[in-house]
This record gives structure tokens, C-alpha cells and sequence, in this order.
């Protein structure tokens, strides 16, 4: 089953052939792709948290791609009074084509993709977000080439897109250098998968040392969806807004990212997040692109 729960679980190249089919679908262009390879395929977006980004990329993905998509606000699906994930992924299954879920937990994810016999894609859980990180990777590419053997600073909450990079860096063989609080460090578990697979990835305390000669700098909010345990975020991440200081440090053509949406005046400055080195806009355009490679490959097994 061509499923994308995590980065760390394409095989085969997948992931760097998802890159390249991006880079093929951002130059031919925006509307219907000549050959329309999604013509009359369905795809749900089932949501438990909002989004502005994930929804509107997968709907225009589809729409371009010859296809189409519906989208679910999970509360108004019977899988909000409690219908069954498996009953639902079964369902589902006998109408469509693909799946995209927003999940408030992994387990979610995992069990619509345990009992689907359709593709399920990760539009974000509470523990990944693989397809942002593959937007954002087309995006370090495209403004300072390969990511291979590049330094990147992570800076800020060890959250979801925090324990994406950590898959992305064994995947892509970077060096990934993560700046968090000590009472919010990424996943335990993929901190081990890294270690275990050879990753090259660094956990401290300081973001300066993070940051010193790094290609770029990323961040994210510091409360994520649906996080409770986050109280006084501006106490525990009194030292960890991406701001000049931390770009003095940096290569002198490091990048600033972040996968939005963003708070000015927390994790990061206007001054960085709306300047020079900021590809904010690009990181989320390449969402689309990306989103067309992903829905081809998994509905249509199609790779460029
Ligand atoms: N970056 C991202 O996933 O944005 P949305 O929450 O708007 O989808
Ligand atoms: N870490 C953020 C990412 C939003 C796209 C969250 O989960 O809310």
C-alpha cells in the first residue's frame, strides 16, 4: 500500500523521486495537468484540527491533477460520535481513492492506515508532519542546492515538524542540530530510531551553538494544536526566538523557515520572518507542488 505516514517508511527512493516529481509538476505550470493522471479519482481530507495550507494544497493538487476532493471537518462525520476509525477507514474505502487525514493523535492515523484499502496520507498528527517537511526540503534545494551534508538549526518546541526533521536527516543525510528546552524535547522514540539508523543529529540546549555555521534556520509556534502541557511559553522558550543574533552566527546565505502559520514577537521577529532570508512563501507554494507528487504516486502510482 503506497501510504505516506512517515518520511522514515518510503522505501526505495521514494522520497527523493517525490522531490524531483514536485520539481516536474511546479514547471509544467499551474491548472489541469495535460493528461489530467487523477481524472475521476477522489480524494477525502478528513480534518480533527484546522488548517489553511494542508486543505487548500491537497484540494487545488486534486482539482489540477484532473481529480477532485472532499473535504471532512471530522466532528461532522459519525466518526465524531464515535463511529469506529476501522468502520470508517472501511467505508471510506468503497467510494474513494485516497485519504488525507489531520489527526489530533498518531494512533488515529495509524489505525485508518491499519484498516484502509485505500491510500492514507498524513496531512499532520500530533507526532509528524511528512509532507511539509518534503515541501520544505524542495525548498532548501531550490534557494542553496542539495541538502546532503548541509548544517540545519532547529530552533524552538521539539514537536511534530521538529520529529519530521529528525526522520528527513537520515533520509536526505543532513546534519540536523536541534535547539529545544529541556522539558520539550522531540519524540524519545524517534530521537532512538535516529540514533540506531545513524543519523546525524545533535540535541542541546544553547541555539547559538545550534546555529553557528548552519545553511538554515527553522522554527516553529512554541503551543502546537492541541497541545495542553505547554504552560507559560513564553517562560520555557524565553531564549529560543530566531532573531539577528542568531543569523550573525549562521553561514552567511543561511536561510530562515517555517511551516506557518507564524507569531511575530515569539519564535521569531518580523524582521527575519518578512526580510531577506526568509523563504516562508515559498515553503508553503511548494506545498502544492508537492502535494501533486505525493497524490500521484499513492492514487495513481505515478513518478517522474
Ligand atoms: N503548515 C501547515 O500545515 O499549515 P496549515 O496548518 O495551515 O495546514
Ligand atoms: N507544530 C504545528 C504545526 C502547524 C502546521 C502544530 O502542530 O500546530
Amino acid at each position: 500500500m503506497r501510504n505516506l505516514i512517515d518520511i522514515n517508511m518510503l522505501n526505495d527512493g521514494i522520497a527523493r523521486k517525490l522531490l524531483q516529481t514536485a520539481k516536474f509538476y511546479k514547471s509544467s505550470g499551474r491548472g489541469l495537468l495535460e493528461g489530467a493522471p487523477l481524472l475521476g479519482r477522489t480524494l477525502a481530507m478528513i480534518f480533527e484540527k484546522p488548517s489553511t495550507r494542508t486543505r487548500i494544497s491537497f484540494e487545488v493538487a486534486m482539482t489540477e491533477l484532473g481529480g477532485s476532493a472532499i473535504y471532512l471537518d471530522a466532528k461532522s462525520m459519525q466518526m465524531g460520535r464515535g463511529e469506529t476509525i476501522a468502520d470508517t477507514a472501511k467505508v471510506l474505502g468503497r467510494y474513494l481513492d485516497g485519504i488525507m487525514i489531520r489527526a489530533s493523535k498518531h494512533e488515529t492515523l495509524l489505525e485508518m492506515a491499519k484498516h484502509s484499502k485505500i491510500p492514507v496520507i498524513n496531512g499532520l498528527t500530533d507526532n509528524s508532519h511528512p509532507c511539509q517537511i518534503l515541501a520544505d526540503i524542495m525548498t532548501f534545494e531550490e534557494k542553496l542546492g542539495d541538502i546532503e551534508n548541509k548544517t540545519i538549526a532547529w530552533v524552538g518546541d521539539g514537536n511534530n515538524m521538529a520529529n519530521s526533521w529528525i526522520h528527513a536527516s537520515k533520509i536526505f543525510n543532513f546534519k540536523l542540530r536541534l535547539a529545544c528546552p529541556s522539558v520539550r524535547l522531540p519524540d524519545e522514540n524517534i530521537i532512538n530510531w535516529a540514533k540506531d539508523n545513524g543519523a546525524d543529529i545533535e540535541i542541546m540546549n544553547d541555539p547559538i551553538e545550534a546555529c553557528k555555521d548552519s545553511n538554515a534556520i527553522l522554527t516553529d509556534t512554541w503551543v502546537s494544536m492541541g497541545d495542553e502541557n505547554t504552560v507559560n511559553p513564553e517562560k520555557i522558550f524565553n531564549n529560543f526566538q530566531v532573531n539577528d543574533k542568531l543569523f550573525a552566527v549562521a553561514a552567511d546565505d543561511a536561510i530562515f523557515m517555517h511551516c506557518l502559520p507564524a507569531h511575530r514577537g515569539q519564535e521569531v521577529t518580523s524582521e527575519i520572518i518578512d526580510g531577506p532570508r526568509s523563504v516562508v512563501w515559498d515553503e508553503a507554494e511548494n506545498r502544492l507542488h508537492i502535494q501533486k507528487a505525493i497524490l500521484s504516486w499513492a492514487i495513481a502510482d505515478k513518478l517522474i
